[in-house]
Parts: C-alpha cells; sequence; structure tokens
C-alpha cells in the first residue's frame, strides 16, 4: 500500500514509534483478566494429549458423559468424544436460561439502516423452539439436510440453532453465492429444504434476494420446501408459491411451542459447509456435533476470551466457517453477547464499525485483514470519530496480515491497548489452530505465532522433513484436534485424498493433515502462514477455487479457453485475473469482456468478479501442455520472469506482459 493512501500525520508518528518494533507484549492490564495466562498450559496439553482436550468438552453439558476422548482405531477417520451424547441447541441456549441469565442480551443485531433488534436468550429459547416445531411439522426429520440462503439476518442463526435443536444438519450457503451455486450445492446434499429471505440491504438498496432462490430452485432436481423470511416488508412484495411458507406465519403458529433437544451423538453431523477446493467441485465439509462445538467453545474461551457478560463482535458473514464457529455456536455455548451487523462497513459512511463498537460497548472485536486495509485506506480519522475504549481484545483471520495493517490496528482501534490474535485456521479445520494466546504470549506482527496447545502444527519441505527456522515450506498438522473435519460429505475417497496423502505414511499408520497451505517457522516455533499452495485464491479473505472461475469463464459463447490467477491487489490481498482465449469467429471486445464477467456472476457470486480479463491468442505451456499459473501470476504482479526458454511457446509472455501493462 503507497503512503499517500494514508492520513500523514498518523502515519508519520506511527512508522516512526511502531515501524521498528517487533515484538510487543500483552498489556498488564489484559493479562490480569485473560481467562487463560499461565503459559504452562503448553506443557500440561502436551503431557496429558489427547486427555488434554477434556478440558474443551468440560466446557459443554453432555447428556451422557463420553469415556473415549480420541478414537483413532479407523485414522485418519477419527473419532472424538464419540461415546458421549449432547445438543448444540440445549449448550448454546438452554443452559444458559437454566442458569437464571435468560435476561442476558444472546444476540444484538444492527441492520443496515441502523434498526436494531435484542434477543435475550429466553427471546432465543422461544423462537428457536417454535421454529423447531414449525420445521418438524413441515416434515424435517432427524439428519435430513436443510439449506440456509439467508444474508446477515437474527433468522439465520435463529434456523441453525432450530436445526440444531431437532438434529437436522444445516448447509449455509453465503447469500453473496449465486442462483447456480445455491443449486449445485442443494442438489449435493440432496436437500429438500430451503430457508431463505425477500431481501436485504446493501449501501442503503434494497436487494432481491428471493428472485436468486427462485432462480436457484428452478435448478434443483428434487421437490423442495421453502421457508421465507420477510426481512424487506413493505419495501419488496413478494409472493409464495407451492412449497413455500412465510417465516412469522410458522413461527405465530407454534406460539408457545416447545421441542425437547434431541440428544445426538457426539459424531452426529452437526452441520455441512461447502469450500472451494482446487478442482471445480465444491467440497462437502462435516462438522460434527461434539468435537466441532467442544473445540470452537473452548478456542472462545482461550483465544477470544470470551466472557459471558462482553458484548463480542465477530463482523464476519455467517455464511462463512468464521461467522458459524465465532459468531454463533462458540460464542453462544459460553453463553455472552454476540453482535450481528447486516451492512457493509462504509455505509453510511466509513466509521460505521466504530459507531457500532462506540454503541454496544463492544469488548472484542474480530474481523479480516481485507477489512483492516480498507480501514487504513481510509485513514484514521474515522476511527477517531469514536470511544473505542471499551475494546479489550482484537483478531483478525482469514488471510495474512502484513506488519504494517497489524500495527495500524493495534494502534488505531486499539490504542495499543489491546493484544492482536492472527489466528490461523480453515473451513476445514473447524476452529483456530494457530495463534499467539493473547494473555500468554509475545506478539510478533506478520507472524501467526505457535500452534495453540494441543495442535501439533509444523513447516515442513517436500518430503516431510520439519524445515529450518527462517526457511519456507509446507504446514502440516501432525496430530488431530476435536474440531477437525470429519469427512467430505459422501465422499470420504476425496477426502482421504485432498488432505491425508501428500504426508501421510500409511503403512506405518502415521497420518499427518496436509492444509494446503505455505509457512515459515521461527527459532521459537513462531509460524508465519505465507498462503495457499493450490489454486485457491483468497479474495478479500473468501476461497474461492480457480477451477470453478475458469469453467463459468468457458461457458461464455465465444471463449476457448481460460486461466484464472490472483494478482496482488491492496484491499482485497487478492483480484480475479483471467486470461482469455477467444474461440474462432469470436474477437476480443468491450461487449465479451462484459459477458465474461457476468458469467462469473452468475455461476459464483459478485465476490469472484474478475477484475482483469486479458484476452490472448495463447497461454504459456509447458513442453507437456500445462498451463504456467506462476508465469501468469507473475506477469499480472509485474515480478520478474526469470527464464521463459523451456516454454513450448516463449514468444507469448512478451505480448500477454505488453498487454496486462497496456490495459
Ligand atoms: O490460506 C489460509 C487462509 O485462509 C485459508 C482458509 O480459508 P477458509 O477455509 O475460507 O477459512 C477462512 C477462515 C478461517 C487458509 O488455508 N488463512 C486463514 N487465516 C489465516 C490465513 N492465512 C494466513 N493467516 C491467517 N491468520
Amino acid at each position: 500500500m503507497s503512503d499517500d493512501t494514508t492520513d500523514s500525520n498518523g502515519e508519520v508518528e506511527l512508522e516512526a514509534r511502531l515501524a521498528e518494533q517487533e515484538e510487543f507484549e500483552p498489556p498488564e492490564s489484559f493479562v490480569e483478566q485473560a481467562n487463560v495466562s499461565d503459559e504452562s498450559i503448553y506443557e500440561e496439553f502436551e503431557e496429558d494429549w489427547p486427555d488434554c482436550w477434556e478440558r474443551a468438552a468440560d466446557l459443554l453439558d453432555w447428556d451422557e458423559e463420553y469415556d473415549t476422548v480420541l478414537d483413532d482405531s479407523d485414522a485418519p477417520f477419527y473419532e472424538w468424544f464419540s461415546d458421549g451424547t449432547l445438543n448444540a441447541s440445549y449448550n448454546c441456549i438452554d443452559r444458559h436460561v437454566e442458569a437464571g441469565r435468560k435476561n442476558q442480551a444472546a444476540i444484538r443485531w444492527e441492520g443496515e439502516l441502523e434498526e436494531t433488534r435484542t434477543y435475550t436468550y429466553q427471546d432465543l429459547y422461544r423462537e428457536v423452539n417454535e421454529f423447531a416445531v414449525a420445521l418438524r411439522d413441515l416434515g424435517v426429520e432427524e439428519d435430513d439436510v436443510v439449506t440456509l440462503y439467508m444474508p446477515m439476518v437474527p433468522e439465520l442463526p435463529i434456523a441453525m440453532l432450530a436445526c440444531a435443536r431437532i438434529g437436522a444438519p444445516h448447509s449455509v450457503v453465503f447469500a453473496g453465492f449465486s442462483a447456480d451455486a445455491l443449486a449445485t450445492r442443494m442438489n449435493s446434499a440432496d436437500s429438500e429444504f430451503l430457508i431463505t429471505c425477500d431481501g436485504y440491504y446493501r449501501r442503503g438498496d434494497a436487494l432481491n434476494h428471493k428472485q436468486k432462490a427462485d432462480e436457484g430452485l428452478r435448478d434443483v432436481d428434487h421437490e423442495v420446501q421453502t421457508v421465507i423470511v420477510d426481512r424487506l416488508g413493505d419495501e419488496l412484495t413478494h409472493f409464495l408459491g407451492d412449497d413455500a411458507y412465510d417465516y412469522d406465519d410458522l413461527v405465530d403458529a407454534q406460539q408457545g411451542e416447545r421441542v425437547d433437544p434431541v440428544e445426538r451423538d457426539a459424531e452426529d453431523m452437526l452441520f455441512l459447509m461447502y469450500t472451494s477446493g482446487t478442482t471445480g467441485e465444491p467440497k462437502g465439509v462435516k462438522h460434527t456435533t461434539g468435537g466441532y462445538l467442544s473445540y470452537v467453545a473452548w478456542t472462545s474461551h482461550a483465544v477470544l476470551d470470551v466472557k459471558p457478560e462482553d458484548t463480542y463482535w465477530c463482523a464476519a458473514d455467517i455464511g462463512w466457517i468464521t461467522g458459524h464457529s465465532y459468531i454463533v455456536y462458540g460464542p453462544l455455548a459460553l453463553g455472552t453477547t454476540t453482535t450481528m451487523y447486516e451492512g457493509t462497513p462504509d455505509y453510511p459512511d466509513k466509521d460505521r464499525l466504530w459507531e457500532i463498537v462506540e454503541k454496544y460497548a463492544v469488548d472484542t472485536l474480530y474481523t479480516a485483514p481485507t477489512a483492516i486495509r480498507a480501514f487504513m485506506k481510509w485513514g484514521e480519522k474515522y476511527p477517531e470519530r469514536h470511544d473505542l475504549s471499551s475494546l479489550r481484545l482484537l483478531g483478525t483471520v482469514g488471510e495474512p496480515i502484513n506488519p504494517r495493517a497489524w500495527k495500524w490496528y493495534y494502534k488505531h482501534i486499539g490504542s495499543e491497548n489491546c493484544p492482536v490474535v492472527d489466528t490461523w485456521w480453515q473451513t476445514e479445520t473447524g476452529g483456530m489452530m494457530i495463534t499467539t494466546l493473547p494473555g500468554v504470549n509475545t506478539m510478533k506482527p506478520g507472524s501467526a505465532g505457535p500452534p495453540l496447545p494441543g495442535v501439533d502444527a509444523r513447516v515442513v519441505d517436500a518430503e516431510g522433513d520439519e524445515v529450518e527456522a527462517g526457511e519456507a515450506g509446507y504446514l502440516t498438522v501432525n496430530r488431530p484436534w476435536p474440531g477437525m473435519l470429519r469427512t467430505l460429505y459422501r465422499n470420504d475417497d476425496r477426502f482421504v485424498q485432498e488432505y491425508w496423502t501428500e504426508y501421510s505414511d500409511e503403512d506405518s499408520d502415521e497420518w499427518v493433515y496436509f492444509p494446503e497451505d505455505g509457512a515459515k517457522i521461527d527459532d521459537d516455533d513462531y509460524i508465519t502462514v505465507l498462503g495457499r499452495v493450490d489454486d485457491v485464491l483468497n479474495v478479500s479473505g473468501h476461497r474461492l477455487g480457480t477451477m470453478e472461475i475458469e469453467s463459468a469463464i468457458v461457458g461464455v459463447p465465444g471463449v476457448a479457453e481460460a486461466a484464472v490467477v490472483g494478482g496482488d491487489h491492496e484491499v482485497k490481498g487478492e483480484a480475479v485475473y483471467a486470461y482469455v482465449i477467444t474461440e474462432d469467429g469470436y474477437e476480443e471486445s468491450e461487449e465479451l469482456r462484459q459477458k465474461i464477467v457476468e458469467g462469473v456472476e452468475d455461476a459464483i457470486g459478485p465476490i469472484a468478479r474478475p477484475e482483469e480479463v486479458i484476452f490472448t491468442p495463447e497461454l504459456p505451456k509447458t513442453r507437456s501442455g500445462k498451463i504456467m499459473r506462476r508465469l501468469l501470476e507473475d506477469i499480472a504482479n509485474e515480478n520478474d520472469l526469470g527464464d521463459t526458454s523451456t516454454l513450448r511457446n516463449p514468444g507469448v509472455v512478451d505480448d500477454i506482459q505488453a498487454k496486462v501493462q497496456s490495459d
């Protein structure tokens, strides 16, 4: 990010004081009150592994206590707490009500137009029960997958918890995904129930979401019953078709009704979440009731330092794993107040987040580096308009954070008074894996930190041997953990293939999980995660497969071939660069460029929209015919290309380079 994009005075001062500083100690005031403040926890977990994970399970109420902590008899199909039973909705709601905390706020919701709604634990209990009864009435049975295609409205976590209550796994599809993406996921899971919404606000405009849901339903190959939440009222009238029900009507009809939480086995599926991989087909990551819930409760406690009396805010979208784990399940399992915001951070102005922090006296803010880079660009005058002194802890997730952004966040949002936790994890890991413990460790901006207690993460070379300190290699996780995915839905082979073949030694039953990230390790075991080493992009912290985008582009009439890579982007981190070859009879044109952009939006959603479409007569290929993506990435980033003479078609490089530079 160039210097002229930030407020000059504050920047000079920040540079002078903080630029050189590479290590930061957690403030005394934080350590004194931290949930975890004794470094002996690392040793304790090590000595007592895997039983150390009972500490996580102990944060929950179990119907039937478990005896077995870890069952590794069928690795890598590990099982955690497998002979125990529990219910996630009971753990997130009922037990807090029973403990006399029914009047505490569970969810504080703020709409983009500044409307607010507060659900106490009692309110949540009532509505989750009523909706759970309604779902049962519609025919939802235990283990039926219910798809939730909803924006950031309170009915989304309510629907998740209602599903959990009756033992129906949910599959939440991010509202920004397209109709096609919805249909693919519903077909893949054979999901016969859809809960969706008429629309929502984005930068003040009412968006018609139901139209997208309806389009998606046309491509679902089985019957579906749909429930529609009326978010927009008179702003957008909608009609209920066959097999469609109004959410409020259903809930009103069940007033006062209750459902006993279904006793679920620890290993029963809590939810399914589709994520992008190397191939075009999204992967259905399966998370379980006991291990996942224990793990997100534990990490919320140890890393996010969540306390019941806090107002906690994770400014992510529930449509992604971060929102599942750290807006809904982790915070509610611990009985805190979780905040939800519907809209964008720059509406009506660029201080919206800071206004919300001040208004609700938020204690902890957890957000993404892409957002922090935008805040930096907008300048510190926006946070300075507000009293942010309620903040005690800051967190980031989703992509590497560079030291400048880290320090900006630390100073301008945290007033050098809040630890910053840079948390590395994935959809598949369920919860955080590598981060400092805010009440224990020194922080080193840019480096996520050591693996959490009980987590065995390493950085290895191509052979699987650990690299020397300071060297780059591949991240691996060498022991199972309770929050881990159990499989890819209905695809055990792909599960083993994708995550457990690269570094495992099947013959000696040594299983090593490969997250497909590159990393570096310091001599004190701090890990700096460098980014994906597969064909997956990280655009504004959102994970997108290049193959998915490429297949959307080649679906556009006139396109013969396409290669998608990530180009550096000031705010998004990575932006989609699409190199496109036209079919005979078609030529580069603004119209075709537009069609390509629309094709991607239709297949995936606006988040995958190409930043640049570069028409080229050829793509650089190796002699064996493989597209040289690295080279295309270097061209996008205007890096030195090195020796290109071994290509099958070296001449094409100069042409493409000239094109990118002139565009
Ligand atoms: O490349 C890593 C990056 O995000 C990927 C996981 O994406 P997803 O499954 O969508 O989950 C995102 C939210 C947990 C990882 O493989 N990533 C996530 N957190 C960090 C990160 N890269 C560097 N530092 C992080 N803190």
